[in-house]
C-alpha cells in the first residue's frame, strides 16, 4: 500500500455519502416502482463524488511554474485556472456528448450504447494507468531515489505497480471486448461466432502471460512488461469476444460491465480515491450477479458463455420450414372478439413490441379489456427484448400497473387456465423447441408456456421472420394459434378500434 495521505474528514464523509447513495440507488433499481428514485439517488451520489474530487484536486499554481496536485486533505490555495479550465472544458464536452446521445438513442439500440460506454470506462482505466506509470510523482505513488551517481529517479511502490498492472489489463480487455460487443450488437459485424482453431489454448496462454508480465513489472518497473501487458490485454479482449455468438451478447455486455467496475476499482487504489473504489466494487459485483442471473435465465453455464461458440450452427434446429406447414390467419376483429369473450388474457411482449413502440397502444387495449371485465396480466421473460428489464421499462413508460406484470416463474403455470395468450413481437421466449428439441440452439432455455392457453394470438409481421436465435417456432402452426400478421402497433390499434 502506498503511504496514506492525511485525509480531510469532510472529503471522507462526502465520499461515504456518495457510496451510500450508490447502494440505495441499486436497491431502488431492483423494482420498477422505486427505480426513478434509485436513478435520482445514483445521480446525486455521482454529483457529490465528482464535485468533491474536483474541489480537492484542482491544479495549484506553484511559484516555479510547475503544476502540482493538492493532496486530498488540503483545499487549493492558488488555483491554476488555465489547467482548471482544461479539466472543466473536458467535463463539459463529455456531458454534452453523453446528454445528446442518451436523449437521441432508440430504446432498441440501448445495449449497443451500454457496450460503447463500457468501452470508454475501460479506455479511461488504461489511460489513467499509463499516466500513473509515466508520472508516478503526480499520483503520490512513488518515492524519489537519489543515487550516488546519475540522475534521481522515481521508484513506484510495489503494491501500486500490481494495482496499475491489473487495472490496465482489465481496462484494456474491457475496451477491446466492448468494441467487439458494440460492433456485433450494432450489426456492423456478423453476430455469428468466429471460431479460431486452438482458441482456448491461445486464450489461456495469453492470460497466463499477462499475469506473469504484471509480476515482472511489479518486480522490475521496466517499461517493456508494462507495455506488453497493455498490448496483450487489448488483444485478449478481442480474442475472448469474437467467438461468442450474438445470442449470448447480453451476458457478455453485463460481464464487461462487471470488468469495467473492477478496472475502475483498481484505478481507485492507484489514485487513492475511495469513491472510485466503492463505485468500482459495486459495479463489478452487481455486473457479475446480473451475468449469473442471465445465464440462469437462458439455462447456460457462465463458463460455456465465456468459452464461446454458441449459435455457430444457428439456423439448424427448431422445426420445419415455415412454407410447408398450414397455419391460421386472423384479423383484428377476430382478436378483439376472442379477447372480449375471455375471462383472462395474458399478454406476452417481446422484441417486436419494442421495435414497433406498441406499448402505449397495448396499455390502451388492456384498459379496454378490463372495462369488459377481462382479467389482464403481462408475462415477462427475463431475456425478452434485447436487454435486461427491456420489457419492464417499456411497460412502465406506458403506465401499465406494476401489479399486472409478472415474472416467468410466477405466471407460467397460469397459461393452462387462461383463455387467450396474446403474444406481441415475442418469438424465442415462447418457443417450445427449447423444452423438447435437443438440436435447437435455444434448447434448455426456460420459456413461457403460451401454447397451453386455450387460444394463442401471435403478432408478427410475416411468417418468414425469425427471432434472435434464428429458429422457427412450432406454436405458429398449432390448431389453437391464430396468426395476426402486421406491425405490432398497427395491429393493436386496429384491435382497440374493433373493440368499440
Ligand atoms: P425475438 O425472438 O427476437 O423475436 C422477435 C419477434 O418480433 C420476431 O418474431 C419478429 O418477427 C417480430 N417483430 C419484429 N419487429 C416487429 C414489428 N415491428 N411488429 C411486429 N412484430 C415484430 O424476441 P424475444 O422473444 O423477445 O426474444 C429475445 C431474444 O433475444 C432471445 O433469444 C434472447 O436470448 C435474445 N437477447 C436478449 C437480450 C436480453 S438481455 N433481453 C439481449 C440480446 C439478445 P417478424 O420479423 O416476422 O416481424
Amino acid at each position: 500500500m502506498h503511504e496514506a495521505a492525511p485525509v480531510n474528514p469532510w472529503v471522507a464523509f462526502a465520499y461515504l455519502v456518495a457510496g451510500v447513495c450508490f447502494i440505495l440507488a441499486l436497491r431502488g433499481l431492483s423494482s420498477p416502482a422505486t427505480s426513478r428514485r434509485g436513478n435520482r439517488l445514483g445521480m446525486i451520489g455521482m454529483g457529490i463524488a465528482v464535485l468533491t474530487t474536483i474541489l480537492t484536486h484542482l491544479p495549484q499554481a506553484a511559484p516555479e511554474g510547475w503544476t502540482v496536485y493538492a493532496p486530498a486533505s488540503s483545499l487549493p490555495i492558488a488555483i491554476d485556472w488555465a489547467s482548471a479550465a482544461e479539466i472543466l472544458a473536458a467535463i463539459a464536452i463529455g456531458a454534452i456528448i453523453g446528454l445528446t446521445t442518451a436523449r437521441r438513442i432508440a430504446m432498441t439500440a440501448m445495449p449497443q450504447l451500454v457496450a460503447a460506454f463500457h468501452s470508454l470506462v475501460g479506455l479511461a482505466a488504461v489511460l489513467v494507468g499509463i499516466a500513473a506509470y509515466l508520472n508516478p510523482g503526480a499520483f503520490g505513488i512513488s518515492s524519489v531515489v537519489v543515487p550516488m551517481i546519475g540522475e534521481p529517479f522515481n521508484v513506484i511502490n510495489p503494491v501500486s505497480k500490481v494495482e496499475m498492472g491489473l487495472g490496465v489489463a482489465i481496462g484494456a480487455i474491457t475496451f477491446s471486448g466492448s468494441v467487439i460487443a458494440f460492433l456485433k450488437l450494432n450489426g456492423s459485424m456478423s453476430g455469428k461466432p468466429i471460431l479460431l482453431p486452438g482458441r482456448h489454448v491461445i486464450n489461456l496462454a495469453t492470460l497466463a502471460a499477462i499475469l506473469l508480465l504484471v509480476a515482472q513489472f511489479a518486480h522490475t518497473q521496466d517499461a517493456w512488461p508494462f507495455w506488453a501487458v497493455v498490448v496483450l490485454s487489448f488483444a485478449i479482449g478481442f480474442l475472448l469476444i469474437i467467438p461468442i455468438g450474438g445470442a449470448d451478447m447480453p451476458v457478455v455486455v453485463s460481464m464487461l460491465n462487471s470488468y469495467s467496475g473492477w478496472a475502475a476499482a483498481a484505478m481507485g487504489f492507484t489514485l487513492g480515491n475511495t469513491a472510485m473504489i466503492i463505485t468500482g466494487a459495486l459495479v463489478g459485483s452487481s455486473g457479475a450477479i446480473l451475468s449469473y442471473i442471465m445465464c440462469r435465465a437462458m439455462n447456460r453455464s457462465f463458463i460455456s458463455v465465456i468459452a464461446g461458440g454458441f449459435g455457430a450452427t444457428d439456423s439448424g434446429g427448431g422445426g420445419a420450414a415455415a412454407i410447408d406447414r398450414p397455419w391460421k390467419r386472423g384479423s383484428a376483429e377476430d382478436a378483439a372478439f376472442l379477447m372480449q369473450q375471455a375471462e383472462q388474457v395474458i399478454i406476452v411482449p417481446g422484441y417486436g413490441m419494442a421495435v414497433a413502440q406498441a406499448q402505449h397502444a397495448l396499455r390502451e387495449m388492456g384498459d379496454k379489456l378490463k372495462e369488459h371485465g377481462v382479467r389482464v396480466k403481462y408475462a415477462i421473460h427475463p431475456v425478452a427484448g434485447r436487454m435486461p428489464g427491456h420489457m419492464n421499462v417499456l411497460l412502465a413508460e406506458a403506465n401499465v400497473p406494476y401489479d399486472d406484470v409478472f415474472e416467468l416463474e410466477d405466471i407460467n403455470s397460469e397459461f393452462a387456465q387462461t383463455d387467450v395468450a396474446f403474444v406481441i413481437g415475442a418469438n424465442d421466449v415462447t418457443n417450445p423447441a427449447a423444452k423438447t428439441d435437443k438440436s435447437s440452439p435455444i434448447y434448455g432455455m426456460p420459456v413461457l408456456d403460451v401454447e397451453k392457453a386455450k387460444t394463442v394470438l401471435f403478432i408478427k409481421r410475416s411468417m418468414g421472420g425469425v427471432g434472435y436465435a434464428g429458429v422457427d417456432n412450432e406454436v405458429f402452426y398449432r390448431d389453437n394459434t391464430m396468426m395476426l400478421l402486421a406491425d405490432a402497433k398497427k395491429m393493436v390499434e386496429e384491435i382497440v378500434k374493433a373493440m368499440d
